[in-house]
């Protein structure tokens, strides 16, 4: 009797190496697209050129290897298969060639030299910041948002920083609690930020845009949710963020003015800093000043809604887990807490405040501030 074929087990771990061997290329060249929006093949800085420059020619170099490694192994495995023999028969022995040694060695060698010269360029190049004219920005971690001080500038800011275009970025960085590491891959980085040491990368922005960036260092529940925005701009541009950064937001209307109340009598102030805002000097949570500039919230992971700040002020722990804002306060991130006693009312007043426009924006800024806001209301 003809026995039915059965389905060996194997296949269908052979299928899925397949589909996986199928896959694993494309998603290889994934990774190698323009418009990805943290790319590090695509510097748009000094810095990250040079380090692109290295990286690309061990690339090429590494390819090369491999080809001919693998053409070799694949030489060898056609010429001596066991079908070529006869039973017992082995191929011809050899033991040593001086001269093939020699080869093997000198080569390696040689392309070691090659990758070390752009290498050390790279590294003493890294060593000595450029001094005319950089922008000094302290990049602080904390678990699990970036805090951004401008020393030079005399004020404070959160996940989002701002640089001028054409002019060095000198980024120190370091930490408040854990290890982090600070990468805008099409910038520059990655850099350790390490609690009690600062640690110095530099580059020069030379495309104006919004650039993506996230902690590279395992640092606790939400690494994953501390991300950050590098907002590359004009020299003026630059300058008119500056000064809306100096000063608080002005609450004019009488919601945003019981905003501004609320956010005091909620406590937001224990843990906010809204610069120039004497109550306002929180340390825990990022600087709130200026925050209707900002395109996201959350360290990066909302865009910045209305409707995303009412859910985030609401039940943060939901978006980020082991976030600090909630209540009662707590110090760790493992220590359960619930949510801040804020209703959906008080929410929408402290947005309001929130969205204020700084005391410092120019008429300009205001003007176009109010023909985004008319643009708006038409489009509803
Ligand atoms: Cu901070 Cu990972």
């Amino acid at each position: 009797m003809a026995q039915h074929p059965q389905a060996h087990p194997i296949s269908a771990v052979h299928r899925l190496l397949r589909g996986g061997l199928i896959w694993l290329p494309a998603l290889l060249l994934a990774g190698c697209f323009q418009d990805v929006k943290e790319s590090t093949v695509h510097p748009e800085t000094d810095t990250g050129r040079v380090i692109q420059h290295v990286y690309a020619l061990v690339t090429w170099i590494d390819a090369v290897i491999f080809l001919i490694v693998l053409g070799l192994l694949l030489w060898a495995v056609f010429r001596y298969r066991e079908s070529r023999f006869k039973p017992g028969e082995v191929p011809k022995q050899v033991h040593g060639n001086p001269m093939l040694e020699l080869v093997w060695t000198v080569i390696p060698a040689v392309i070691l030299v090659f990758i070390a010269v752009p290498t050390w360029q790279g590294i003493f190049r890294a060593a000595e910041p450029p001094t005319t004219d950089p922008v000094k920005v302290e990049a602080v971690g904390h678990q699990w948002f970036w805090e951004f001080d401008y020393p030079d500038k005399g004020f404070v800011t959160g996940n989002e920083m701002h640089l001028p275009l054409n002019r060095p970025a000198l980024v120190h960085t370091t930490s408040k609690d854990v290890i982090h590491s600070f990468w805008v891959p099409r910038l520059a980085g990655k850099i350790d930020a390490i609690p009690g040491k600062e640690n110095l990368v530099w580059f020069t922005p030379e495309v104006a845009g919004t650039f993506y960036g996230q902690c590279a260092e395992f640092c606790g529940t939400s690494h994953a949710n501390m991300r950050m925005r590098v907002v590359v701009e004009s020299e003026a541009d630059f300058d008119a963020w500056v000064a809306r950064m100096k000063q608080p937001q002005l609450a004019s209307t009488p919601e945003a003015k019981e905003g501004e109340a609320l956010f005091a009598q909620k406590f937001c102030v224990v843990c906010h800093t809204i610069n120039g805002r004497p109550d306002a000097a929180g340390q825990v949570g990022p600087n709130l000043t200026d925050l209707r500039d900002r395109t996201t919230i959350a360290a990066g992971l909302l865009d910045n809604t209305a409707a995303n700040l009412s859910h985030w002020i609401r039940a943060p722990r939901s978006i980020k887990p082991g976030v600090k804002m909630c209540w009662p306060p707590v110090d760790s991130p493992e220590a359960a807490c619930g949510p801040l006693p804020v209703n959906e009312e008080e929410a929408q007043k402290i947005i309001t405040y929130l969205d204020s426009p700084s005391a410092g924006a120019t008429a300009d800024y205001l003007q176009k501030a109010q023909g985004a806001a008319g643009a708006t209301a038409q489009m509803k």
